[in-house]
């Protein structure tokens, strides 16, 4: 099964693509994290990112499709994967499709994650994260047992250089400019199902269980 997630900062992809992977055996492919893990290495491509990022724009198409492409080769087949924050232009899309319809595969379904402005800020400013194991964090809807401290013995927790009250608000206007416009090209493509993240996170991984299973039932 072949996945990609669209919506907003902070709308809750990462936090369900946990459950997503965990379910149906998906490899994760966040290309922010990816992007992230190249900033921390120092390399070239983290080093051209970085303003970008910290300034909650998007990084130039270029950069960003040499390396997905390179990430997708590197895991072999492209039997199953869920896309997080990938693509987020036309551009980026349109290079997808290409790299799809070269492998004989089909994007299978594009989850549309829909939130409202007003409840992004607080998601993204509340975001927290262990570097040392990985565990995720909310200081309100996923709070750990001590504030800012790693339920795991990990000690402190981090929080993004980009989860800013300041850059939020360009993330979420890049996100209106360029990358709501993919629901439409995806629509045309037949393959949409918006999902209310609105609620609560059980909730929404409820929603998302129930088209993912009529979708894995579909393609069998
Ligand atoms: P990226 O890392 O992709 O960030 P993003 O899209 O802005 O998404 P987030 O990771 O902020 O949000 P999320 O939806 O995963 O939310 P989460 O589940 O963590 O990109 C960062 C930057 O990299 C971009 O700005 C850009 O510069 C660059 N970039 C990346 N990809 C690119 C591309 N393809 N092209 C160009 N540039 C690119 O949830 C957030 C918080 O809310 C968590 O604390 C969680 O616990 C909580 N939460 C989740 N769901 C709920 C809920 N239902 N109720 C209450 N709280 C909830």
């Amino acid at each position: 099964m072949i996945v990609i997630f669209l919506g907003p900062p902070g709308a809750g992809k990462g936090t369900q693509c946990k459950f997503i992977v965990d379910t149906y055996g998906l490899k994760h492919l966040s290309s922010g994290d990816i992007l992230r893990r190249e900033r921390s290495e120092g390399t070239d491509l983290g080093k051209e990112a970085q303003g970008y990022m910290d300034s909650g724009k998007l990084v130039p198409d270029d950069l960003i499709v040499a390396m997905m492409m390179k990430e997708i080769a590197a895991c072999g087949d492209l039997s199953g994967f869920v896309f997080d924050g990938f693509p987020r232009t036309i551009g980026q899309a349109k290079e997808l499709d290409k790299a799809m319809a070269q492998a004989g595969k089909k994007i299978d379904v594009v989850l549309n994650l829909q939130v409202d402005d007003s409840l992004l800020e607080e998601r993204v400013c509340g975001r927290r994260s262990c570097l040392k194991c990985g565990a995720a964090y909310h200081v309100k809807y996923m709070a750990p047992k001590v504030a800012e401290q790693c339920d795991n013995g990990c000690g402190k927790l981090s929080q993004r250089a980009d989860d800013t009250a300041e850059t939020v608000k360009n993330r979420i206007a890049a996100y209106h400019a360029q990358t709501a416009p993919l629901v439409e090209y995806y629509n045309e493509q037949g393959n949409v199902k918006s999902v209310n993240g609105n609620v609560a996170i059980d909730l929404v991984t409820t929603s998302l269980k129930s088209v993912l299973d009529e979708v894995k039932a579909r393609i069998k």
